[in-house]
């Protein structure tokens, strides 16, 4: 932890990142005392607002089930002030500066640590990270640097953010975040994959058919369609959420559980994965549902009529190395679609020579949301005079297994390693740069080809193919289902 005074500044404060996550999760941090004692938070943002107008616009998200948690978010709220201030202006940054040190010479600690957090949009990345290190970086003490997607466009794009901000902040003092990264059951796959035998023993070719990594959403773009269009699917979630998932997956086993070792068997793994081939892709986009009640995605006032963006993907990748080569590693993401649920799941090969007439594979399914759950799928005998056979699971399914189970959000997890300088769930710039050579060709090349997206109904399982999709990479139904 860190130790002398700390402060967390909020830049973007009034934007809907900080209102709908970072508060929250500053104040579930404050509410399990995991905030180093004495910390103080300040939100700088553009809108003109008092202390209490702010209060207003950030306590609408913050849980209070109980009376003693009310009393706790007025505690909090103390805590918490706001300066307003343009994002290129040096005079406004000295402002926050006099804040700050305001609050620092109260405490009379001689170590003055600040963390920045960039809850903002990637047009003033550049000139925040400016202002902040010239006016308002801390000469004695630690200063950390949190930066939120979008982290480019594309490759090249990512790069040049890369070169303004590395003059600025150190990598050391940088952390990227990719907020799958703080929950729980992706922090998980770490323990599940290197800490028992039997799955350390059969992770690889021999036994794995496929691996599909699904992320779907019932939300549309609900009203957010114009900054979407400028991303797409692939962009949103992707090339961050969905690969930074499969990296852990597929890695070799980190020397130990430092960052550093962690991140190199990641950005290794992701260097050996090749650029997608369109013909391994499938797109989608939303059209309205079937009652008419929800709009299609072009419908959309701040879309533009023509738009080919995907709300839907689907790409399977390939891992060129002697563990993973031949497994194809599916990953399908949409928004507007039947259920929400993010789930990995490992599906082993066929048993050779099997004798029984059940042709059923097993599976490792990892649930990381909604209800978390890693379950086995296997065959058993039916239970009976026969010698017949049902599909059925090894099933821990956390709110069963876990009593008072109560899961962190992944933010309160990820700010709490800023505050511990642990970088291991943030993302290096070499792995940012990996990331981005997998997906760079395939986005150019269905902008430049105005590659047209499949329909695909609000509410329903995505585009028609997908079944087709994933049974062309060998994925197998089971038969009893
Ligand atoms: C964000 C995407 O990064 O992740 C959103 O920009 C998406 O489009 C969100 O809805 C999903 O996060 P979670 O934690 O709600 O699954």
């Amino acid at each position: 932890q860190l130790s002398g005074v700390t402060t967390i500044i909020v830049l973007g404060a009034s934007g809907d990142l900080a209102k709908k996550k970072t508060y929250p999760a500053l104040f579930g941090l404050y509410r399990n005392n995991f905030l180093p004692e004495g910390t103080r938070i300040i939100g700088y943002s553009r809108s003109k607002l008092s202390d209490e107008g702010f209060y207003e616009r950030i306590s609408g998200y913050m849980k209070t089930p109980t009376e003693e948690i009310k009393v706790l978010l007025s505690k909090f709220l103390k805590l918490c002030t706001y300066v307003s201030g343009q994002y290129d202006v040096d005079e406004d940054y000295q402002r926050l500066n006099k804040a700050i040190e305001d609050i620092e010479n109260v405490n009379n600690s001689k170590e003055k640590n600040r963390v920045f957090y960039m809850a903002l949009p990637p047009s003033v990345f550049v000139p925040v990270a400016r202002g902040l290190k010239n006016n308002v970086y801390s000469k004695n003490g630690i200063n950390r640097l949190i930066v939120e997607k979008p982290f480019g466009m594309d490759l090249d794009s990512s790069r040049k953010l890369g070169k303004a901000l590395a003059p600025l902040w150190k990598e050391e003092e940088t952390y990227r975040i990719d907020h799958y990264l703080g929950k729980e059951m992706v922090k998980n796959l770490l323990i599940i994959r290197f800490s028992n035998v039997i799955f350390g023993a059969i992770w690889n070719r021999q036994s794995i058919s496929n691996v599909q990594i699904t992320f779907k959403e019932k939300i549309g773009t609900g009203g957010r369609g114009g900054y979407f269009d400028e991303f797409g699917i692939i962009r949103d979630v992707m090339q961050n959420h969905i690969l930074q998932i499969l990296s852990i997956v597929a890695m070799e086993r980190p020397v130990s559980l430092s960052s550093e070792d962690v991140r190199d068997e990641k950005v290794r793994v992701l260097r050996c994965i090749p650029p997608v081939k369109l013909q391994d892709v499938l797109l989608g986009q939303y059209t309205k549902s079937e009652d008419g009640t929800n709009p299609g995605y072009l419908d959309d006032d701040t879309v533009p009529p023509e738009s080919n963006c995907p709300t839907f993907a689907a790409a399977t990748l390939f891992i060129n190395n002697d563990r993973w080569e031949g497994v194809p590693f599916i990953l399908k993401c949409g928004k507007a679609l039947n259920e929400p649920k993010t789930e990995i799941r490992v599906q082993f090969q066929d048993v050779p020579g099997n004798v029984f007439k059940n042709a059923s594979r097993n599976e490792l399914v990892i649930r990381v949301q909604p209800n978390e759950a890693v379950y086995m799928k296997m065959t058993n005998k039916l239970p009976g005079l026969s010698m017949d056979t049902v599909i059925s699971e090894l099933d821990l399914t956390y709110h069963r297994r876990f009593s008072d189970l109560v899961i962190p959000d992944a933010y309160e997890s990820l700010i709490l390693d800023v505050l511990k300088g642990d970088h291991s769930n943030f993302v290096r710039d070499d792995e940012l740069d990996a990331a981005w050579k997998i997906f760079t060709p395939i986005l150019h090349q269905i902008e430049e080809e105005k590659i047209k997206p499949q329909p695909y109904t609000f509410g329903s399982r995505g585009p028609p193919g997908i079944d087709e999709f994933v049974a062309k990479y060998g994925f197998k139904r089971s038969t009893q289902e």
